[in-house]
């Protein structure tokens, strides 16, 4: 099937790694145009240099500055003409339980992932406006539906942004703006990466990720790949599913609380 993405632009914030770097290479590999920022040049020049394409445009710009993302925003829809997507990927876990968390621990988790997204979507607002086929995903997490304890500010954070999607969904629906959440369960990425060095378990990585799989009761046994994780983001960036909006998809090999 044709997703009729070519030759549309999409905004992705967190492209240098992980689950972002897949969904900018799945939207080149469909004829998109993609503009995407991080805060580490070298990893950007490295995510320019590996997927060598002239519809790929890369910025160093952190989400939490709101006239950075603006200006990036704005010098991507003058590269390509505008913008019809935004996926709103850049982030991170905040591994911590209630009794050791600060109250700055909890502001900076909030600001970042609430900045994360409302700070790209007034960006690229203007822009979306003026497309025929605007679509916003956010990349949110399980989390966002059952807590961890051990995750305490990122899930209720998640949670809040999921909240908020669909409060976007609404408002927004009017400018033909659509709005989505993909909320991953376990992906494979430079996260659990790190993670794995810092278990210092002894285990080799694939042990010590079937290990998790089978802790977390993943139904399908293993963690999941950033390319599939892509493809629900590309999904729902599509024409195709125009009438769609104002709700998630769980891309989480089947997590048990999540069968419930
Ligand atoms: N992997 C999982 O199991 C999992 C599960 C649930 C939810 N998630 C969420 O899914 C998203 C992608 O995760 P991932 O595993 O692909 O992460 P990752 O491999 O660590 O990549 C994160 C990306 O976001 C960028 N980034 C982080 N903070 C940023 C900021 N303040 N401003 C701009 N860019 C920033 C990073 O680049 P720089 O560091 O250079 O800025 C990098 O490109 C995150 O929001 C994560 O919390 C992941």
């Amino acid at each position: 099937m044709d997703l009729g993405l070519a030759d549309r632009t999409v905004l992705v914030t967190g492209g240098s790694s992980g689950v972002g770097r897949a969904t900018v290479r799945a939207l080149l590999d469909e004829g998109a145009n993609v503009a995407t920022c991080g805060r580490d040049a070298a990893r950007l020049a490295d995510t320019a240099a590996s997927l060598d394409s002239d519809r790929l445009l890369t910025g160093v710009c952190d989400v939490r500055d709101a006239d950075a993302v603006r200006a990036f925003a704005r010098h991507a829809a003058g590269t390509f003409g505008g913008l019809d997507g935004l996926v709103n990927n850049a982030g991170q876990s905040r591994m911590k339980r209630l009794s050791d968390t600060t109250a700055e621990d909890w502001r900076d988790e909030l600001e970042l992932k609430f900045a994360g997204v409302l700070n790209p979507l007034h960006a690229a607002r203007p822009h979306l406006n003026a497309s025929d086929a605007a679509s916003v995903v956010n990349v949110n997490a399980v989390l966002a539906k059952q807590p961890e304890p051990r995750l305490i500010t990122t899930s209720a954070a998640r949670a809040g942004l999921l909240n908020l999607a669909k409060s976007l969904a609404r408002e927004l629906a009017p400018d033909g703006i659509r709005v989505n959440s993909v909320c991953l369960g376990l992906i494979d990425t430079g996260q659990w990466a790190r993670r794995h060095a810092a278990a210092d378990s002894g285990m080799t990585y694939q042990d010590w990720q079937a290990e998790v799989a089978a802790d977390r009761g993943i139904a399908l046994g293993r963690l999941g790949r950033a390319e599939e994780a892509a493809y629900a983001i590309v999904a729902l960036l599509s024409p195709r599913a125009s009438y769609i909006t104002g709700t998630s998809v769980d891309v989480c090999g089947g997590v048990g609380r999540s069968l419930l």
